[in-house]
């Protein structure tokens, strides 16, 4: 079956408008942008990462800086686009100081993912790192063990990888992230 067949009602317009309650949301002064998602709103595989940084709040968009370059190239390698994958974070808003997300903000922003997933309803769930790893999975284990190896959480494949950003500087991560997004490519075969 077709992706665009399984749920032919959600459009893009409808996911952002779920998002739209986050500008109301008192986390979300201060920055510029809620960065709701991106990307295919009837994708089969939805790419988790944590939150946007400086280039993501600027232009509302998931993944626009070095991890974003990172990512398009690793999407490559499983033979996807970022058109035809939906990418989203944990957060909707750039936390203060781009780091250390508060228990506060994590909570306010759970129903807008879980809403998201709801929307799109992926057969694949890729979390990139420990965080969003951990918070999908609801786990203590970290993404050094997880990460390729791939999960059955209710009706999602949820495949854990390393961040990319994680991975700019570190070549081991990014040998383990170039076969992990080969074995998704392998996964979406299937
Ligand atoms: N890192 C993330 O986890 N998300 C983004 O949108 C950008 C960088």
């Amino acid at each position: 079956m077709s992706s665009s067949a399984r749920h032919e009602g959600v459009s893009l317009e409808e996911i952002r408008t779920q998002v739209q309650a986050c500008h109301a949301c008192p986390l979300a002064d201060g920055r510029t942008n809620v960065v709701f998602g991106d990307g295919d709103p009837h994708a089969r595989v939805l790419i988790i990462g944590e939150a946007p940084g400086k280039n993501e709040d600027a232009q509302g968009v998931p993944f626009v800086g070095a991890a974003g370059k990172s990512l398009s190239k690793l999407l490559a390698i499983a033979g996807l686009t970022r058109e035809e994958v939906f990418i989203a974070n944990v957060l909707k808003c750039r936390p203060p100081g781009n780091r250390n997300p508060r228990a506060e903000e994590i909570e306010q922003c759970t129903p807008f993912l879980r809403d998201q997933t709801r929307a799109i309803d992926p057969e694949f769930i890729v979390t990139l790192g420990n965080f969003a790893t951990k918070y999908i999975l609801k786990t203590q284990v970290g993404i050094t063990q997880l990460h390729g190896q791939l999960q059955q959480i209710g009706r999602f494949k949820v495949f854990p990888i390393y961040h990319p950003a994680a991975a700019i500087y570190d070549r081991k991560k990014q040998a383990a992230l170039e076969e992990d997004f080969a074995t998704l490519g392998e996964l979406l075969k299937k």
